[in-house]
């Protein structure tokens, strides 16, 4: 068992038309909570850190935290640079061993995206390391989400990138957003399954990614407010539009809001139910116990990637 790289994943995820779960680590409960229902479920995954990650755990320390999930679960795991902001951050995960990294360049003018794109994607292949780019945004938590703030993905363009690039993977805005608030209270939730279809017919058996594709369960949002929380309002994407995107060219699907909200909920009603409590490892256990819930419930009803690594 090894660390490996997400290209059989998807292929075998496209071809069985189900995703697999892209879940941000932190820390070592974080890791375990996810590995853990990987193993459970049978499930490839991927663990990814963000540059806010490496920057509070260290990525020897998250490298090493996965080397040891590895050997103790006996899965094959991916490790993943989630949003990389630039060619240092990238360069530093491929030395580290991560064997794929997304670069951002989302916000870039679309030329400059390409060629700072085809500057990580020559570098990251020479080390074996797959690359996932991202074309459109997200609109972001701050934002009022209504269809005019995103910029949603243009198929076209998403071809034309793929080609002039030669990127592993491509992550498309088509409505989703990052963090707990990703629809005003009166907004029903839209995704524009028109953009991720026209962009599947332009680019046949390519791995499409799904960033901000959190359900933000409310029960988990329940819980944190009785326990002295205030995430009011907080609102995800349904879970039928992930089932749905899961069965389409959606090969890779981000979650980190619904793994803080499962472990904060964890951790407020471990404080509110036992006062006397101080050990960490009761409350951190309760948290990793909640992550691990999580994504063997994401597994099942959500990615569809079950068993899939018999
Ligand atoms: O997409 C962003 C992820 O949720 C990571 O968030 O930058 O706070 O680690 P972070
Ligand atoms: P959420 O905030 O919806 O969990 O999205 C996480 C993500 O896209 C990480 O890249
Ligand atoms: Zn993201």
């Amino acid at each position: 068992m090894a660390l490996v790289t997400t290209k059989n994943m998807f292929k075998k995820a496209y071809d069985g038309k189900y995703s697999i779960g892209a879940f941000n680590i932190n820390n070592m409960e974080i890791i375990q909570g996810v590995v853990n229902g990987a193993k459970a479920k049978n499930s490839a995954v991927i663990l990814q850190c963000s540059a806010g990650a490496l920057k509070y755990a260290g990525p020897k320390y998250l490298k090493a935290m996965v080397d040891a999930a590895i050997e103790e679960t006996g899965i094959d795991l991916a490790l993943h640079l989630d949003h990389g902001p630039d060619f240092e951050t990238v360069k530093l995960c491929v030395e580290t061993g991560f064997t794929s990294v997304m670069f951002d360049g989302s916000h870039l003018d679309y030329e400059e995206n390409i060629s700072k794109t085809k500057e990580v994607v020559k570098y990251a292949h020479e080390y074996g390391v797959v690359v996932e780019a991202e074309l459109g945004i997200l609109a972001g938590v701050e934002d009022d989400v209504s269809a005019s703030k995103h910029t949603y993905t243009d198929p076209d363009q998403a071809a034309d990138f793929v080609d002039k690039t030669g990127v592993d993977s491509l992550a498309i805005a088509i409505g989703t957003s990052h963090g707990a608030y990703k629809f005003p209270p009166n907004f029903k939730p839209k995704l524009r399954f028109d953009i991720l279809e026209e962009v599947q017919n332009k680019l046949p058996n390519f791995p499409i990614v799904l960033h901000g594709a959190s359900s933000v369960d409310q029960n988990a949002v329940a819980t944190c407010n009785k326990y002295g929380g205030d995430l009011s309002g907080a609102k995800g994407i349904p879970v039928e539009m992930l089932r749905k995107a899961s069965s389409m060219a959606v090969c890779k699907i981000n979650v980190d809001t619904d793994l803080r909200l499962a472990m904060t909920a964890a951790v407020r009603k471990t404080f509110g139910d036992s006062p006397k409590i101080f050990d960490p490892r009761k409350y951190l256990g309760a948290g990793r116990d909640a992550i691990q819930k999580v994504v063997e419930d994401k597994i099942e009803n959500v990615l569809g990637s079950e068993n899939s690594l018999a």
